[in-house]
Order: structure tokens, then sequence, then C-alpha cells
């Protein structure tokens, strides 16, 4: 097989990946999540602020109004994102979910969803235009391949009514794909790609243009600030020199929730001042935009480089047919 020369080539086929059988039960956890057990030390974890984040959003969205939000969670795997979403605005949700995983999707249903599709969203997301007032993934773009992604956000907008939101979790890092040898099991890409099935990350600039052809941008913004990134990740990628050697000394159930409260801790007070002062689209483009070349802004790259996962909230034009 030949090495990739153009992004729209990186491809699940070219590393000899069928997502099907990949993501067979991949992402299927079960059932066991169980919202009303949730403490408050779980709640302060990094990762848990994705669950918040949605939250917050749908919180606004559900404010004064009589009918069910009519909800889609796109690659909802075992939805548990929608059971805490569930728990914590009962009779105001209508949720539906999809995914390629027949496992996840019954999974999502026994989790109280509405309807539940196991589908691959490729063929056409199976919905009629302007089903949804809400639809958020998470997780999920960064398993699209780049010659598919355009397509599946602007089926996403048609799906959508005019006015309704999109809260996107994703996956924003700048991968050499090109430099891979898809075929050598040794190669550090080829690996990053087996791990979760990641063969679409791309910047949070490169997710910006996407979804402003379809969608007016409300924010985009990394949510990890550099070197705050949550334990388990540091661990499986071990950023710096010396610290796989420290982990095994340190690692302990106990170390990695205190390691995680305190990223969570940064994370949010350096996103608060950073959204201060620029503002709620926080792309590379745009900084450079507002801070003139010099210290502060290299500061600013680079501690958001490495995070390697941001927020977008979209809106459809009101205005779109
Ligand atoms: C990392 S998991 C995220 C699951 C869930 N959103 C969560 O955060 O728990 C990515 C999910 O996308 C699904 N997926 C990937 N490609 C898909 C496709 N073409 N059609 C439908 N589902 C897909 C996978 O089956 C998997 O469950």
């Amino acid at each position: 097989m030949a090495r990739i020369s153009r992004k729209t080539d990186v491809t699940y086929e070219s590393f000899g990946i069928n997502p099907a059988e990949f993501y067979k039960d991949k992402f299927s956890c079960g059932t066991d999540f169980n919202p009303a057990a949730v403490t408050p030390s779980f709640e302060l974890k990094l990762t848990w602020e994705k669950y918040t984040i949605l939250e917050k959003t749908v919180g606004q969205l559900v404010e004064g109004r009589t009918e069910p939000l009519r909800v889609l969670d796109f690659g909802c795997g075992s939805g548990t994102f929608g059971k805490w979403l569930l728990h914590r605005f009962p009779d105001q949700l209508s949720i539906a979910g999809i995914d390629m995983s027949e496992a996840c999707a019954a999974d999502a249903k026994a989790s109280g969803y509405d309807d539940a599709l196991s589908a691959d969203f490729l063929s056409g997301i199976p919905f009629p235009d302007k089903s949804f007032d809400f639809i958020w993934s998470m997780d999920v773009f960064g398993h699209i391949e780049f010659r598919h992604k355009d397509a599946v956000i602007a089926d996403l907008a048609r799906i959508t009514r005019p006015g309704g939101t999109q809260l996107h979790g994703i996956e924003t890092a700048d991968i050499p794909y090109l430099i891979c040898d898809p075929n050598d099991p040794n190669d550090y890409i080829r690996k990053y790609v087996y791990m979760d099935g990641h063969i679409g990350a791309e910047t949070l600039d490169d997710v910006y243009q996407r979804f402003a052809a379809s969608f007016e941008i409300l924010e985009a913004y990394p949510w990890l600030v550099c070197p705050f990134i949550d334990a388990g990740n540091a661990i499986v990628n071990c950023p710096w020199p010396g610290y796989e050697e420290a982990l095994c000394e340190f690692d302990t159930p106990g170390a990695r929730q205190l390691a995680d409260t305190m990223s969570h801790r940064y994370n949010v007070f350096l996103r608060e001042a950073l959204r201060a002062s620029l503002g709620p689209i926080q792309t590379d483009e745009r900084i450079a935009a507002l801070i003139p070349d010099g210290p502060a802004r290299a500061f600013i790259m680079e501690i958001y480089q490495g995070g390697g996962f941001s927020f977008v909230l979209v809106r459809r034009r009101p205005s779109s047919t």
C-alpha cells in the first residue's frame, strides 16, 4: 500500500481498519452509569466538565420552554451524556441517538433515549429536515475521515431547525498523518489511529472553517490549557521526559483524582481569563488578529497547544430555508 499524500486520502481503509468491526464494541460501556450517584468529588474531575458544559448549554435552551427540546446525540456511544441530561432535565427533553455500533445504540435506548438508531451516519443522517432544536456530539468528529467531514456538517445543518444550535466537543490536534507509514505497525501515527480510531483529528482553526460554511459560530475555544490535561491522558501520552518514571512512582487512584481536580480548577480559571481577554472565538487566526506578534501571543499559543480538545457552539442561521 502506498504512503498517504493528501489529507483526503487519510482513510480507515488506508490503515487497514474496517470501521463497523472496529467500533462494534469499542465504546460500548453498558448501562451501569448512575447519574443519581455522582458525587461531588467526581464532579471535580476534569473530564466531568464535558458533562457540565453540555448541561449548561441545554439548561439555557430548556429555560421557559413548554414543549420538550428535540435533541440528537450524534455518535452517542452508550448514551451516558444523555442519561445525565435526562436526570438533570426530566420531562424537558426528547433525546434521539445515532451510532454505528448496535451495542452502543442498545445501551443508549436502555439509558432512556426515546430513540437510538444503529446506523452509519456517513450514508446520510436518517432524520427529516429540521428535526432537532439542539444537536450535540462528544468525541466524534476526530473519528470522521477528512473527505467526509464537510458533507456530515452540511447534513447536520439540514436536520437542525433554523435558529437551532449544536455543541460539538472535538478532538483538535495537528496530527502529521502525511508523514505516516500506515503499513508499519511501529509507526506512532498508526498506533495513534489504532488506539481510538482518530482518523480525522485537525486543528481548531480547520474545524472553525468547516463549521463556518454551514453555521453561525457562537463559540470556538480550546477546552484544555497546556499542561493541565487529565491524568489518564497524561499517563497514556507521557508528555514530558521522565514523566513515565515519575508516574510509576506516584500513580494511585487518589493521586490521579487530585491531579484531575487541580487540572480542572486551573483550566476553568485560565479559560475564563482567556475568554475575558479574547472573546468566545479563540482560533489561532483570531488570536493573531487580536494580539500583536510577540511574547504575549507566543505564550497564549503555547498554552493552547497540546490540550487536544475543543468546543464549538454553532447556530443554524434563522434565515436558512
Ligand atoms: C469516542 S466514541 C464517543 C461516544 C460518545 N459520544 C461518548 O462521548 O461517550 C465515538 C463514537 O462514534 C461512533 N461512530 C464513529 N463513526 C461513525 C459513523 N460513521 N456512523 C455512526 N457512528 C459512528 C462510534 O461507534 C463511537 O461510538
